[in-house]
């Protein structure tokens, strides 16, 4: 067991740090910059993405999160209505051609009842369906007309953290290819991309190198009583994804929130005792963002943010920076929020990788 940890004291910390490997896996040879194009072994038949009326993404958890994320590049970039179920709570509503959507179940295991659920009522409603997957030969594939793997490696801990980049961005060179085939997309733009998405292993170096900082966060801030994540676009996938790590290690009461919504609500539980953490990076809304985290540090909270230095930040508690790479900063923003649940987590002895009433795959509905 030790050795298979590689060092570390968890398999979570360890695949937190996996990740500019896992994310260089995930991209190898499915970018052409010379095209501006990715290049995914998945063959749609000829002239159907140019004919899809609707992307459907289905998942749980923390695959749900990452398909918020992906939605907004899908949308953007291949210009299709583009929408976002919790596999629970699907049903399949196709419009007149179910075939012009294409229903894709996320999943890391490909084994979560709730999803394969949903993919087969999509499935037999007469959707076309993909399953985007880290797991060769799960269930998940055999209910799928294609498969796509994200191939971040094996994730032990109970706690998803590497599969979360690795879908993120297997999704976003989707985006790419479907936007390129239905000419939504330029080879500029893709170019710009795709570079951003090159860039993306060496950013999350960077904040796996700054991870003394997040301990020193960590222990100013452990004994809060409630942790509130901010974000906007892109970055309010991710202040929900960061929430959840929260909860699940540390059990900590800890909730995501649209930046903006912060003051029609949820603004009545803070204080001096609820650290903020926001997302202020590219794509993610900044100088609104910071506005809202004003409004919180006003009624005492203690602010910490992620920054791609866009945004004045030095009114913050705590400022984390990142590279800026385009849509992606936020997804670089995340790690931070990983390193923190970890270490409030291990600050406080938690299960970390085999946390109270969780289970690493849910095979029940
Ligand atoms: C993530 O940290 C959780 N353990 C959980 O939300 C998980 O993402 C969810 O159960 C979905 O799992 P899947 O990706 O294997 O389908």
């Amino acid at each position: 067991d030790a050795a298979e940890k590689g060092g570390y004291e968890h398999y979570m910390r360890k695949e937190i740090h996996e990740q500019p490997v896992a994310l260089r896996q995930t991209l190898s040879g499915r970018i052409d910059i010379e095209r501006g194009d990715a290049d995914l072994d998945v063959s749609f038949p000829q002239g159907y993405l140019e004919s899809l009326e609707e992307i459907q993404l289905v998942a749980c958890g923390t695959s749900y999160y990452a398909s918020l994320y992906a939605a907004r590049l899908l949308e953007q970039f291949a210009d299709v209505r583009t929408t976002v179920e919790i596999a629970s709570e699907y049903t399949f509503d196709g419009g007149r051609d179910p075939w012009r959507t294409l229903v894709i179940a996320v999943t890391q295991s490909g084994e979560t009842a709730d999803t394969l659920g949903a993919i087969r009522r999509a499935g037999g409603a007469g959707a076309r369906t993909l399953a985007v997957t880290n797991t060769l030969g799960s269930s998940v594939t055999r209910e799928t007309e294609d498969s796509l793997f994200i191939r971040a490696g094996p994730e032990i801990g109970v706690a998803a953290t590497k599969t979360f980049a690795s879908q993120v961005t297997t999704l976003a060179l989707l985006a790419v290819e479907i936007g390129r085939k239905r000419g939504t997309l330029a080879a500029t733009d893709a170019r710009a991309v795709l570079e951003n998405l090159r860039e993306l292993p060496g950013a999350v170096q960077q904040v796996l190198d700054e991870e003394a900082r997040v301990l020193e966060g960590a222990e100013r801030f452990v004994d809060a009583d409630a942790f509130f994540f901010v974000g906007r676009q892109f970055g309010y996938p991710v202040a929900l994804e960061g929430a959840l790590k929260l909860k699940e290690i540390a059990y900590d009461h800890a909730e995501g929130f649209a930046a903006g919504e912060l003051k029609h609500g949820p603004l009545a539980l803070v204080t001096g005792e609820t650290p903020v953490l926001s997302v202020l990076t590219e794509g993610a809304r900044p100088g609104e963002t910071l506005n809202n985290v004003t409004e919180a540090q006003t009624r005492a909270a203690p602010a910490i943010g992620v920054t791609d230095g866009t945004v004045e930040t030095d009114s913050l508690d705590l400022a984390l920076e990142v590279s800026e790479i385009g849509h992606m900063t936020p997804l670089v923003a995340n790690i931070y929020f990983q390193l923190f649940a970890y270490h409030i987590a291990d600050l406080q002895g938690r299960s970390i990788d085999k946390p109270r009433n969780l289970a690493k795959s849910v095979t029940v509905e």
